[in-house]
């Protein structure tokens, strides 16, 4: 299918891997909407897209700024959901259900809730990309928090892909991807966890969120494919 002035919301579209899908989908022709919390940085995003996109201020986890995003947005064609939440890393003997529920809170359940306030304004045959994330498919120490919150968004998608037909529902998994969420780390713990994830993947390096960015095009595009898990993470399943 076209792309060509097909108009797509991506919810965490200014920065990261929502920000490459965006510069992917302006190119495929698009009408692309982009939404996050911090305004600056969603002008900052809209500049660096040469203007193309309309940059648009929500927090996933408030229902009133989701009703208002909608009404800007208006009639939407398909709807791309990658939003940072706040995860809960760590080992799971130190993680509280606290750390839990904010995790839960800020990714899953706002993914639930930026789908229910779509829902009325999306095409009923357009679709839903959801970026989860690699700690649901592949068991690693410290990431229990992570597959809690990821693996139910898959299962929750799973599910949506039937009940929502003919709207299509499908999931990219990401690995570790290079995208500002890291920026917080010390430099050099950052470079550390990259070159090792790197040296122990089958491809030999982390991903680009344009990896990821070429697939929710591909799955946006593809009226055949619903219900799919794309899992794009340099072979992360592989056994070593
Ligand atoms: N990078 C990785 O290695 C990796 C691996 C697996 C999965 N993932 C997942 O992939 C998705 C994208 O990650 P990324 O690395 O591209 O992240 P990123 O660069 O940190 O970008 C996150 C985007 O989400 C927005 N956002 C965060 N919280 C929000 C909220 N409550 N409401 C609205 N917008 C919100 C951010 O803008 P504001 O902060 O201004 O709101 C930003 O636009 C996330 O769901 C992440 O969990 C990432």
């Amino acid at each position: 299918m076209s792309l060509a002035q097909q108009r797509i919301l991506i919810i965490g579209g200014s920065s990261g891997m929502g920000l490459a899908s965006a510069r992917r989908l302006i190119g495929a022709g698009a009408d692309v909407f982009i939404a996050g919390r911090d305004a600056g940085r969603l002008q900052a995003a809209v500049q660096s897209l040469e203007g193309k996109a309309v940059g648009i201020a929500a927090d996933t986890a408030d229902p009133a700024s989701l009703a208002a995003l909608m009404d800007r947005a208006g009639r939407l064609d398909h709807l791309v959901l990658a939003a940072g939440g706040t995860p809960a890393w760590g080992p799971f003997a130190q993680t509280s259900a606290e750390a839990l529920r904010r995790a839960i809170d800020s990714k899953l359940i706002g993914y639930w809730q930026s789908l229910q306030a779509a829902l009325p304004r999306l095409r009923k045959d357009g679709s839903v990309v959801m970026l989860t994330g690699a700690a649901s498919r592949v068991a690693m120490n410290g990431t229990a928090g992570l597959a809690a919150v990821n693996g139910g968004i898959t299962q929750m998608a799973q599910t949506l892909a039937r009940e929502l037909a003919p709207l299509r529902v499908n999931v990219v998994s990401p690995g570790l991807v290079d995208t500002p969420a890291y920026d917080g780390m010390p430099a050099e713990a950052k470079a550390g966890m990259f070159a090792a994830a790197a040296k122990s993947l089958p491809v030999g390096r982390t991903g680009r969120s344009e990896d990821i960015a070429g697939a929710v095009e591909l799955l946006i595009a593809n009226t055949f494919a619903t219900g799919v898990l794309l899992d794009l993470d340099g072979g992360a399943r592989m056994p070593l």
